[in-house]
């Protein structure tokens, strides 16, 4: 099962990040989105990433070079028909995720691997979307993906061992370390990180403190690198609270209840840093 040719859905944070690092490890690579704007916008934070890393001395202007022309970008799904794996980065949906697959099924050859990099839904219901569940995975990408060293990897229910072994050694191409945990909502990273971002946004809203208090004492009295109101933010609003709806959902305990300020900031459009304004603002 070798890799060579590789499609990302979606060119927002996760799905550029992951077409960058990709790139940089010399596979073709197609990134597609649903609009041109989408598409420029995603490349041109990657753009951004490689230029710095340019200036820095870490990389030849050369490189950089050769690294671009490893992506093209894409505004049809068409293009699948070319490539040995699909990354899928789109929006944190079962409607949404389930429809690429099963067009992505019908456009791909027999021998493409099926990725998400969703964050909290079942792998084995996207997999039953498509004709081939034996061929679809999870490869979780953590933010942000070019800086991040973690990628869990989850099988579905009819995951070959093969096609497992394929996704981890691409991994470890990509200078990731692969970590492989079960298909159970929110899998590990997200059952354990959600939650206490929701408890922080719960903290907020019951006036327990201020929003620059509650991140002081995670970030200096837990040692986390950002506080959770800044993290939830930098994730977006939008992904916190649909990866609480399905925690809630999966495991029906009400610990895993979004709060309702969390609902409101994603009802006023307030995303996080992307759409500029969240718990905090951003210029
Ligand atoms: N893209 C690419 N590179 C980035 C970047 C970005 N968005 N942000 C920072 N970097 C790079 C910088 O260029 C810098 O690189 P060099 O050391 O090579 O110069 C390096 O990261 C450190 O950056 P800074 O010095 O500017 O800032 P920092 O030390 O505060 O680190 C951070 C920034 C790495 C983002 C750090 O704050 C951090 O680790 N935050 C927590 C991130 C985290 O928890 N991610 C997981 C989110 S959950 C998830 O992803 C799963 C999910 O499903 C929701
Ligand atoms: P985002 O909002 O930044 O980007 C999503 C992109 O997908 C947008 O550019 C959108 O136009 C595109 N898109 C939507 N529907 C599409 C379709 N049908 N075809 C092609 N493109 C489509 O979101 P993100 O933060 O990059 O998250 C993407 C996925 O990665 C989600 O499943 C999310 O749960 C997961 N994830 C997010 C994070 C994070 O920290 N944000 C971390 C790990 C995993």
């Amino acid at each position: 099962m070798s890799i060579n040719t590789v499609m990302v859905i979606g060119a927002g944070q996760m799905g550029s990040g992951i077409a960058q690092v990709c790139a940089q490890a010399g596979f073709t690579v197609y990134l597609n989105d649903l609009k041109q704007e989408f598409l420029d916008r995603g490349l041109s934070v990657i753009k951004k990433n490689l230029t710095r890393q340019v200036d820095k001395g870490r990389m030849q202007a050369e490189e950089m070079e050769n690294v671009l022309a490893n992506l093209t970008p894409s505004t049809s799904l068409e293009d699948a028909k070319q490539v040995d794996l699909v990354i899928e980065a789109a929006v944190e949906n079962m409607e949404v995720k389930t429809k690429i697959f099963n067009q992505l099924d019908e456009i791909t050859p027999a021998h493409t691997i099926l990725a998400s990099n969703t964050s909290s839904l079942p792998i084995t219901e996207i997999a039953a979307a498509t004709k081939r569940p034996e061929k679809v995975i999870g490869m979780h990408f953590m933010n942000p993906v070019p800086v991040m060293k973690l990628v869990e990897i989850i099988r579905g229910l009819a995951t070959t061992d093969e096609v497992y072994q394929a996704i981890e050694d691409m991994t470890k191409q990509l200078n990731k370390v692969p970590v492989e945990v079960e298909d159970f909502p929110g899998f590990v990273s997200n059952r354990i990180l959600m939650p206490m971002i929701n408890e922080a946004v719960y903290t907020l809203y019951e006036g327990v403190a201020t929003k620059e208090a509650i991140d002081d004492v995670m970030k200096l009295g837990m040692n986390h690198p950002m506080g959770p109101l800044t993290l939830a933010d930098f994730i977006g609003l939008d992904t916190c609270l649909y990866i609480m709806e399905i925690l809630h959902e999966g495991f029906g305990d009400d610990k895993y209840r979004p709060c309702p300020l969390l609902r409101k900031y994603v009802k006023a459009g307030w995303l996080g840093k992307k759409t500029g304004k969240g718990f905090y603002e951003y210029a």
